[in-house]
């Protein structure tokens, strides 16, 4: 056991014990993996984050043990996965901080979340002639909903600027609150860059003009968790299989009175109070927004995942993660011919990066071959590459469970790489 990747807690309100990384590896049995006979580095994580074991065993004990539809049955399966969902989404609410469960509306992921709040709120609001404000470092995903919206509406979609570390800049962002925007719809963490925005303040200048604000939380919630009373977000969105629970279950989190106010979403069963051909009321909250049989599995497995954040302690594990950032920025930035693409001050552990006369897929291909799995390309997030004016970087995007040797893994790949490439 290596104990440099043994650190103290973060804070006095972060659990007692210390993080101990190979403790929390035993955890996630695919973590044993090889890949081509060569021990798994996964520094993936942006793209999806591995399960524990106790994710896996929610799964599993669901299906074997209480598989059935909610809300509808009066038989004993149905009224246990529909209290097992529900207590699901009682953890999402906890782990959030929101007021009242009837605020956490599950979606696939943060994906569907953005474009619900497009195509309700949005449609609603937004109108011919209004402004909707992006930043300049957003996924596809937090663009292209507001695109829709805005070539439906004849509104303009407005992207705020970065500088060339890749952090927003703050007094551009204010002059274009002018009284034409409707919505702000932000990244709190980048994808592509690590960067972490400074979404409090934004939102404090939005709020001062009465124009609510999206949070895309796909990448904060892993890193930093959330609080969505404390960051006085409107809505707020994520994914489950980021934050170490399953893939196709997410979050939406909308104030209540806002979500009130807005129109369903997609139409069908459980969204609904009473139907004729003439006339549908709708369900209250959050049901009104939750259409159709949902992921009832998926949610059960994110309130495991949740319980073990909860368990290892997201403050540690956050205080682990920073160490082992700064560890691997030093040691990667040591590569010749390498630049760093996202240098805030403020990042998570995302390592982007371009190595000079070598495409990154084919140094991805390379490092493949050494077991270790890393993202090239573009990322979602183009033109977050235009701007860089690149086509796409190699990405290393850590979790609490990464550790030194694995970074140590990654430098001398690509180091390899450097060689094959001159
Ligand atoms: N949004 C995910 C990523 O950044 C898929 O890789």
């Amino acid at each position: 056991m290596s104990s440099e990747n043994v650190l103290a807690p973060a804070s006095s309100r972060a659990p007692k014990a210390p993080f101990d990384v190979w403790k929390v590896r035993e955890d996630f049995p695919i973590l044993k993996t090889r890949i081509r006979g060569k021990p798994l580095v996964y520094l993936d994580n942006a793209a999806t984050a591995q399960k524990p074991q106790a994710v896996l065993d929610a799964l599993e004990r669901f299906y074997l043990e209480e598989c059935a539809n909610i809300h509808r049955g009066v038989h004993f399966l149905s009224e246990r996965a529909t209290v097992d969902h529900e207590a699901a989404r009682a953890k999402v609410q906890r782990f959030l901080n929101a007021k009242d469960a009837r605020e956490i509306i599950f979606v696939r992921g943060a994906t569907e979340g953005i474009n619900l709040v497009a195509q309700t709120y949005g449609r609603k609001h937004v109108e011919a002639g209004d402004e909707v404000v992006v930043s300049a470092m957003e996924h596809h995903s937090n663009i292209v909903p507001w695109q829709i919206l805005c070539e439906e509406k004849n509104a303009r979609l407005v992207v705020a600027p970065m500088n060339d570390q890749g952090e927003l800049l703050l007094d551009k962002f204010e002059k274009l609150m002018s009284p034409r925007v409707k919505f702000v719809a932000l990244t709190q963490v980048s994808n592509a860059l690590g960067t972490i925005n400074p979404v409090q303040e934004i939102i404090r200048m939005a709020h001062q003009r009465e124009i609510p604000v999206l949070l895309d939380g796909a990448q904060a919630a892993p890193h930093l968790g959330a609080n969505v009373r404390e960051l006085d977000c409107d809505f707020y969105a994520f994914s489950g299989h980021k934050l170490f629970g399953p893939t196709g279950i997410g979050v939406l989190y909308g104030k209540a009175a806002l979500l009130e106010a807005m129109p369903p979403y997609q139409g069908g069963g459980d969204m609904i109070s009473s139907v004729t051909f003439e006339k549908t009321t709708y369900n209250s909250l959050p049901f009104k927004f939750e259409a159709g049989t949902p992921n009832i599995a998926g949610a059960v497995g994110l309130g495991a995942a949740i319980d073990y954040l909860n368990r290892i302690g997201l403050e540690n594990a956050a205080a682990y993660e920073r160490e082992l950032l700064a560890y691997a920025t030093e040691r990667i930035s040591a590569i010749p011919r390498l630049r760093l693409i996202g240098t805030a001050r403020e990042k998570v552990g995302v390592l982007s990066f371009v190595l000079e006369g070598v495409h990154p897929h084919d140094a991805g291909a390379m490092l493949d071959q050494q077991g270790i799995a890393i993202r090239t390309g573009h990322h979602c997030a183009q033109p977050v590459m235009e701007r860089f004016k690149i086509s796409g970087t190699i990405r290393a995007s850590l979790a609490f469970y990464n550790t030194k040797d694995e970074i140590e893994a990654l430098v001398a790949g690509i180091k390899e790489v450097r060689e094959v490439f001159g």
